[in-house]
C-alpha cells in the first residue's frame, strides 16, 4: 500500500506510535506543549543537519518521521536515548532529538519527514 492514513485523534498527547508505511516504521509522536517550546528553541548553529522543527512538522502538535537511522538503517527506540522526547538507534548510537534530529552520534542526517498532508485537523494521509 503507497498511502496509509493516520488517525492523529486516537494518539493520547505524549505517546509515540509506530505506523508501518511501505514496509517501514513511522513514528507519529502527539507533543505536549513542553515537547514543541522545547523543539522550537533548539539553537540551529548546533545542528549536524540544520533544520527548524517548523520545517519538521506541517502541525507542531504532531510529529511523522520514518523510524530508520539514517546511518545504517536500524530501527531506533523512541523515548531513549539522550534528548528528551527524542530517539535512539542502539546499533551504533546515535541519538534523535524531539523534533528527529541528529545530535549525536554516527549518524548523518536527520530523521527523514515522508511525505503526508492533512485531510482534516486529526486525520493525515502519508504517501
Ligand atoms: Fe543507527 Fe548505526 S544504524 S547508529
Amino acid at each position: 500500500m503507497s498511502k496509509v492514513e493516520i488517525k492523529l485523534g486516537e494518539i493520547a498527547e505524549g505517546r509515540n506510535v509506530k505506523v508501518k508505511w511501505r514496509g517501514k516504521p513511522l513514528f507519529v509522536r502527539h507533543r505536549t506543549d513542553e515537547d514543541i517550546e522545547r523543539e522550537a528553541a533548539v539553537d540551529l548553529s548546533t545542528l549536524r543537519d540544520p533544520q527548524t522543527d517548523a520545517d519538521r512538522a506541517q502541525n507542531p502538535k504532531f510529529l511523522i518521521v520514518i523510524g530508520v537511522c539514517t546511518h545504517l538503517g536500524c530501527i531506533p527506540i523512541a523515548d531513549a536515548g539522550d534528548y528528551e522526547g527524542g530517539y535512539y538507534c542502539p546499533c551504533h548510537g546515535s541519538h534523535y532529538d524531539g523534533s528527529g534530529r541528529i545530535r549525536k552520534g554516527p549518524a548523518p542526517l536527520n530523521l527523514e519527514v515522508p511525505p503526508y498532508e492533512y485531510i482534516d485537523d486529526t486525520t493525515v494521509v502519508v504517501g
